[in-house]
């Protein structure tokens, strides 16, 4: 296979932690960053051993030499660096939460869908095997018929409205940047998603704290999931099934084993093996299907972007919270 050649635009905190685990991905190379400083952009390079560093996204999104670019900006900035890099007939990784707005999402789709390049949300939890484990043994039927989950990402984080957590500008909230994570991981489990209700606690600046959300899937399964800032929480997600339940530890979104709980049977655990810091997974399967000529990854398809994207912007609507898409300078 030859060797694909990926880009990252954004040196924040998850640029730095995906790019490490590069080295861990057969095929893949990091070759370049794009930063809106250049200075920051050489930083990260001779961080992380890249050949080119950029002071403007327009430049690495120019690079001919550059297949995959990989966006790590806040959410907002997402869809504006996703179409231009779609434009120049890119695949494109696209961080978690997709964009800002189900529309934005939609845009990116289209623009994809219509290109024929390959996109895809890097929700790196589908690409976890124990993920995968639980997703083999629910096919194998061993808990019986799934009727349901139940997920919490609690994750404490001190109030800062100027950091990209907490400042509205930048898609702050805990609903997009933690809710994701198990609406996702439900929708993975149940499917298709009816109904959505949803509870939520915003800071003084109108950003949400937290965030508790009932959905009915087809077939009348029911998820139960919440997420929060302002909190400590387990991290659990439980699959409950009508022989039995399995849970995905120790904290759901980068687990390391599940233990399948069956009526009449003592518990039954598979530990896992993680790759890297566990983003190498995902990282492989862009790089596979790329150099293979998809458009699509089948773990995590487009179809269920915009699902998970239009039940969270569901639920800004039910809970007041007001999120746009940010028009992006490429320099
Ligand atoms: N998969 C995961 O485990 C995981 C974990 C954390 C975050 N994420 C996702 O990754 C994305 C980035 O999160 P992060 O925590 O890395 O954020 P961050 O530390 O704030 O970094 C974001 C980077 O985006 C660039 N950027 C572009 N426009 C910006 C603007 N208007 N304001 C601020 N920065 C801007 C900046 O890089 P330059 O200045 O160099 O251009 C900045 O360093 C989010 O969508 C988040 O949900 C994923």
């Amino acid at each position: 296979m030859d060797t694909i050649r990926w880009g990252v635009i954004g040196t924040g905190r998850i640029a730095h932690t995906v790019a490490k685990d590069f080295r861990e991905v057969a095929g893949a190379e990091l070759a370049a960053v794009a930063s809106r400083t250049k200075a920051r952009a050489d930083e990260f390079a001779a961080a992380h051993g890249l050949s080119r560093a950029y002071g403007s996204y327009r430049e690495l999104l120019d690079d001919d030499g550059i297949d995959v670019v990989y966006v790590a900006t806040p959410h907002p900035q997402h869809r504006d660096v996703a179409l231009a890099a779609i434009e120049r007939g890119k695949a494109v990784l696209v961080e978690k939460a997709f964009t800002a707005t189900y529309e934005g999402a939609e845009q990116v789709v289209d623009a994809a869908r219509d290109k024929g390049v390959f996109v895809m949300e890097a929700m790196w939890t589908r690409f976890q095997p124990a993920v995968q484990a639980a997703k083999e043994v629910v096919a194998w039927g061993r808990i019986g018929d799934v009727v349901g989950v139940q997920g919490d990402l609690i994750a404490h984080r001190e109030f800062d409205p100027t950091d990209r957590l907490f400042a509205p500008e930048l898609g702050g909230g805990a609903l997009l940047d933690l809710g994701v994570y198990p609406v996702s991981l439900a929708q993975h489990f149940l499917g298709e998603i009816k109904e959505v209700q949803c509870q939520a606690r915003l800071y003084p600046n109108g950003v949400d704290a937290g965030q508790s959300i009932m959905m009915r899937h087809t077939g009348d399964a029911l998820s139960s999931l919440t997420c929060a800032f302002d909190g400590h929480g387990p991290g659990r997600f439980i699959i409950a099934g009508t022989k039995g339940w399995i849970e995905i530890e120790p904290r759901f979104h980068h687990p390391t084993r599940i233990t399948i709980n069956r009526t009449g049977a003592l518990p039954r655990v598979i530990e896992t093996k993680v790759i890297g810091r566990g983003y190498a997974h995902e990282l492989a399967e862009v790089t596979r299907l790329v150099a293979a000529g998809a458009v699509e990854s089948p773990t995590m398809p487009l179809t269920d972007t915009l699902e998970v994207m239009r039940v969270l912007s569901d639920c800004a609507d039910q809970s007041g919270l007001v999120l746009r898409e940010a028009t992006v300078d490429l320099g």
